[in-house]
């Protein structure tokens, strides 16, 4: 992740979703921003770079994660933390984002730690999740990355809810992208292999990256102006702590 996540099309693409819709939603002037499951600091640099906040801090269960964050975005706060029961230091967030996290442990398990997130933010505070979607999606790339639950936007949109949260964007991402993910995983959801490789270990060439970073920016836009997309292999939702 470490390697590939600055150029590779898909972690460019949820930056640029990311960074779009908060964008459109007015966090207040130098916001305090956490990012729990900061994975090796890509998007902590990219909220930073946006967003200049006062308060940046991140956590992961991987501390060679973290020594790599700790590279890409040295004026973070980063720690070792689950997110099941994370350590939170700092109250009053403007900001929470969790990407691609909570689908490892799975969200039951997640539900405790995800309301100890809520919590800390400020009023009307913004907390950002995504996850995988669709259960019928599984591959070996779940496998090897461990995640243990893919989602419906239906169910991402009940989950902010029980936590308290006012849904504002409740979306599938890469919906244009799903045929093709879906005929690239179909050999190993049929047939899975004896050893699971992350997806990561075979990047798609240069041209192909930026095709496909094309189709994702394209379709960003209309997620940016609140147009929910009716498939895709992701979900990204946001709520608002009422
Ligand atoms: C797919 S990566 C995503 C990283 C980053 N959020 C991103 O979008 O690039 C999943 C990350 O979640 C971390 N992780 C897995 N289970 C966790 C847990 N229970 N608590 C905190 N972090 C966890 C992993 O170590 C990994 O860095």
């Amino acid at each position: 992740m470490a390697a590939v996540e600055d150029h590779h099309f898909w972690y460019r693409g949820l930056r640029d979703v990311l960074l779009r819709t908060l964008a459109r939603r007015g966090l207040p002037e130098h916001p305090r921003v956490l990012d729990a499951g900061c994975g090796t600091g890509a998007n902590l640099r990219a909220l930073e770079e946006a967003f200049a906040p006062s308060y940046l801090g991140g956590f992961d269960l991987s501390e060679e994660a973290l020594e790599h964050a700790r590279a890409k975005a040295p004026s973070a706060e980063l720690y070792r933390a689950d997110i099941r029961s994370p350590r939170l230091p700092e109250r009053d967030l403007d900001l929470v984002v969790s990407l691609d996290v909570v689908y490892i442990a799975g969200a039951d398990a997640c539900f405790e730690g995800l309301a100890r997130l809520v919590h800390a933010l400020a009023p009307s505070g913004l907390f950002v999740l995504e996850v995988p979607a669709y259960e019928w999606l599984r591959s070996p790339h779940d496998v090897a990355v461990g995640g243990t639950e893919r989602f419906t936007a239906r169910q991402v949109s009940r989950l902010l809810e029980r936590l308290g949260l006012r849904v504002e964007l409740s979306t599938y991402r890469l919906c244009a992208l799903l045929p093709l993910v879906v005929l690239r995983r179909l050999p190993g959801m049929l047939a899975p292999p004896v050893e699971a490789r992350s997806e990561l270990h075979s990047p798609p060439g240069p041209l192909l990256d930026a095709a496909l970073w094309r189709a994702i920016a394209a379709e960003n836009r209309l997620i940016e102006r609140g147009v929910a997309m009716p498939w895709g292999s992701s979900v990204f939702a946001i709520g608002r702590r009422i």
